[in-house]
């Protein structure tokens, strides 16, 4: 089981709202969607909603395995935002 980033490869709006329909997540702000086994991108744009795996304990605990939180200043982290940032996202 995975769990994917809240963030639409569109536009970046959160994926809140979505729906999810025969293996499909739809984005509901201008209907990107994506692969629910990986998050590739199906109709809209390229690329794949960074994923997480997730483990459920017997007593129903939910772990989502997210990475590191980035290292540096604030300052840092923006630059290197912009610096990998795709224009007409
Ligand atoms: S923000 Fe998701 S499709 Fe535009």
């Amino acid at each position: 089981m995975i769990a994917f980033d809240n963030h639409c490869l569109h536009t970046g709006a959160a994926l809140d709202g979505a729906t999810v329909r025969d293996g499909v997540l739809m984005c509901p702000r201008h209907f990107w969607r994506y692969d629910v086994p990986d998050g590739t991108v199906r109709s809209g744009g390229t690329g794949a909603l960074p994923s997480y795996p997730v483990t459920i304990d017997p007593d129903g605990g939910v772990w989502v395995d997210l990475p590191p939180p980035p290292s540096g200043s604030l300052r840092d982290q923006l630059l290197r935002h912009v610096q990998t940032w795709e224009r007409g996202r």
